[in-house]
């Protein structure tokens, strides 16, 4: 999210009306909408002023929501920048703030006064038609501006674009600001991902939040659930907000395949290791091999033995192995992914068969709104289960260029289109994925070796 060096997945958004930054997903809109027809006081003639006021809300509380993600957070906490992919706390409050006041303030309201004159390459992450900016590793040696110095920063940029919607904006200043939500939403994961790695960092295994994680019983056996392939169409082709990368819309032709109704489980990823799956060369592509050799890997990111036990470490502290056996495995590269898909004699599903089956899914999962901040086992019912939400789901795609695909115009085409080579993409969203930031159409991606991010396996089985 690319997103391996700070966000991926740049926007675009097509079909939006003005203000339209209520609609971060279908279901949102509909929630405003419902809200607004259900209040007398609410006309057709002010319906304008009143989508104003809902991206202004809006707006509130996406930035909000950052900050709440830091709360238990000390300042030294926010400084900490524990892994190479990863950046401090406090450069992501900053950086999605430097966002907004970048391509919004800077370049749409003539008379804004940018609240400092460095913050402008101090805070770029990777735009370089914007500006030079600091190398990546560098962030955490940010002890100036202060924290408080950042807070002030957001507040000056959030009092700018909060009176300037509610003065009313164009249609191309509200998808700015649409924009800028998503991206925001996308460090609000990634803030996840990098607490998480910095509290694994730190000898002392510190837990990000309290309380247990959610009791699972066994896992539920996997069912194949059959597609007849055929021409199909992928791609995000509708209303409402998607990045560039999704579109356009176009033909695919899918053989038939099923897709396994559940993710992998830590107990069949444990029956894997368990069978010398990180010893049998033959399991794994030559580059994943490697990897595995240079870094020493034996189980996912975040398991560990203690007194011949395995335990993991999650955003609620460490656990015994045993106790998340029924939940999704997380925390594993591609290459992982794709050897464990190997030793089971399936595969992964590429992208365009993920979406065909996830469209017109409902948007349900365990995401960031559940609270849980890790993985859950299925729960029983029919069908896909876990497609949204739990673990993203890494797919046999490359992450390329739709055809036909054209990145944003100026600085903004540097988001997502420059990442389109040596990564792979992934579907479906996480545990730590807002919920009104995901749909069928999403395509996140990250390096084949990378896995500090909430990352898992669904198998798929061409038929024959
Ligand atoms: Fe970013």
């Amino acid at each position: 999210m690319g997103r391996l060096n700070e966000v991926g997945g740049a926007g675009s958004t097509s079909g939006t009306k003005q203000c339209s930054g209520t609609a971060l997903n279908a279901e949102g809109r509909r929630t405003l909408k419902k809200s607004l027809i259900d209040d007398p006081q609410v006309s057709g003639a002010s319906q304008a002023s009143e989508q104003c006021s809902g991206q202004a809300e809006l707006f509130k509380s996406v930035r909000l929501k950052t900050e709440e993600l830091c709360e238990p957070l000390t300042p030294e906490d926010m400084m900490v920048q524990s892994c190479a992919e990863a950046s401090p706390a406090k450069w992501h409050l900053a950086h999605t703030t430097w966002f907004f006041e970048t391509f919004l303030l800077r370049e749409f309201l003539p008379d804004y006064e940018p609240f400092h004159p460095d913050f402008v390459w101090l805070f770029n992450s990777y735009y370089n038609t914007v500006s030079d900016q600091p190398v990546k590793k560098l962030r955490g040696s940010f002890s100036r501006p202060s924290l408080q110095e950042i807070l002030d920063y957001r507040r000056h940029v959030d009092a700018a674009v909060e009176s300037w919607i509610e003065s009313g904006v164009s249609e191309e200043v509200a998808r700015r600001i649409e924009l800028g939500l998503h991206h925001e939403q996308q460090h609000q994961e990634l803030l996840a991902y990098d607490i998480k790695n910095a509290f694994w960092s730190n000898p002392l295994h510190p837990a990000y939040c309290e309380g247990a994680l959610a009791s699972l019983g066994d896992a539920e056996p996997v069912k194949w659930i059959e597609y007849t392939g055929g021409l199909l169409e992928i791609g995000h082709g509708g209303d409402g907000f998607c990045f560039d990368n999704e579109q356009p819309r176009h033909k695919v032709y899918l053989e038939p395949i099923a897709l396994a109704s559940r993710l992998v489980t830590c107990g069949e990823y444990l029956d894997f290791m368990r069978d010398g799956g990180y010893e049998r060369a033959e399991l794994w592509l030559s580059e994943g091999w490697d990897t595995l050799r240079a870094q020493g890997w034996r189980a996912p990111l975040y398991w560990f033995e203690a007194d011949g036990e395995w335990r993991v470490f999650t955003l609620r502290g460490a656990v015994d192995l045993r106790a998340v056996l029924a939940a999704p495995v997380c925390h594993v590269s591609y290459f992982e992914a794709d050897a464990f898909a190997s030793w089971a004699g399936e595969r992964l599903p590429t992208e365009a068969e993920w979406e065909v089956a996830a469209e017109g899914l409902p948007i349900e999962g365990n995401l960031l709104e559940s609270g849980e901040l890790h993985p859950v086992a299925a729960q029983g019912g029919e069908g896909l289960r876990q497609m949204f939400g739990d673990v993203w789901e890494w797919t046999a795609s490359a992450y390329l260029g739709y055809p036909g695909y054209s990145p944003l115009p100026g600085a903004l085409g540097e988001y997502n289109g420059k990442f389109m080579s040596n990564q792979m993409v992934l579907r479906g969203g996480s545990a730590v994925t807002p919920a009104s930031h995901i749909r069928s159409t999403y395509r996140n991606f990250f390096a084949p070796a990378s896995r500090w991010q909430f990352s898992g396996v669904r198998l798929a089985n061409r038929l024959e």
